[in-house]
């Protein structure tokens, strides 16, 4: 009994980490106003630098994974390093006509954009590809548990612009798909956790540092002065107690600090099992 329970579970385990490349299309032009998030600036500012962050930040990530496919020996990995390399180019693409959209209703996602990957171009000479791989790692920890948080509170999208849910939950089911391919070819590839560990540190503290910056500037250079409501519902977002962004996303954060972490010991199977049934592909 006990037995087929546990086969059952396993089955379950693998179909939903099976990692599929959905072709997919979005119709960006229903964002047709500025503050197109909640008709809040500092919000729609934030979730406007993640998007200018994902082609250039994606794009590193495929590069650093791709550097180290000769380690891989098993033939199954090699199929998921593969189709983890399709999931994350096809989300540049899609974040790249998001972009040009957001680009046209007033954001200079461009100036984000490059400042992004200036930066990445200035990691690429000063640290090993290992080291870049270990920062993929730490990133790919850090999408998959703001994947978890778009995935259980659609709350907080209601009355946001179609195409722009549909793409992030698409992205965030894939994020949650392939969030142990990093983490597998730097353990092919030699890596230790140590290493890794002082890799998050840098990463844990300098991705968010930047982001807050970096939406900063965006709102400066929109020439918006947010207002104390504003304020107020952009806190509730991030930092209330039971489902803020920031409060969820720590919490999950610090599973990468245990002994054995690896990044399927984080239980996503019901949640990705769920959201396979409603993301359809085009
Ligand atoms: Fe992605
Ligand atoms: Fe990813």
């Amino acid at each position: 009994m006990n037995i087929a329970i546990d086969k059952a579970a396993n089955n379950q385990t693998a179909a939903a980490r099976t990692i599929q490349v959905r072709r997919m299309e979005f119709n960006f032009e229903d964002i047709n106003k500025q503050n197109w998030f909640r008709d809040n600036p500092i919000l729609t500012a934030f979730i406007t630098v993640l998007s200018a962050t994902f082609p250039p930040g994606e794009q590193m990530f495929i590069d650093s994974v791709r550097r180290h496919k000769d380690f891989v020996k098993d033939p199954d990995r090699l199929k998921e390093v593969t189709d983890f390399i399709r999931q994350e180019a096809a989300h540049t693409h899609h974040h790249r006509l998001l972009n040009d959209q957001l680009f046209k209703v007033g954001w200079r996602v461009d100036a984000v954009e490059e400042r992004v990957a200036n930066a990445i171009k200035k990691h690429n000479t000063r640290f090993r590809p290992i080291t870049l791989l270990a920062g993929t790692v730490c990133l790919e920890h850090i999408t998959a548990i703001i994947a978890d948080w778009i995935l259980n509170n659609t709350e907080v999208f209601e009355n946001v612009s179609p195409s722009f849910v549909e793409l992030m939950q698409w992205h965030a089911l894939e994020e949650i798909e392939h969030k142990s391919v990093a983490f597998d070819v730097y353990m092919d590839a030699g890596g230790d956790r140590k290493s890794l560990r002082k890799a998050m540190r840098l990463v844990g503290i300098g991705f968010p540092l930047l982001c807050t910056i970096r939406t900063v500037y965006l709102l400066a250079k929109s020439r918006q002065m947010p207002s104390w409501k504003h304020f107020k519902e952009a806190y509730q977002v991030f930092f209330n107690k039971k489902n803020g962004f920031v409060t969820c996303v720590y919490r999950d954060f610090k599973l990468f600090y245990q002994e054995d972490f690896h990044p399927d010991k984080h239980d996503q199977v019901d949640l990705m099992m769920e959201w396979k049934k409603l993301i359809i592909a085009k």
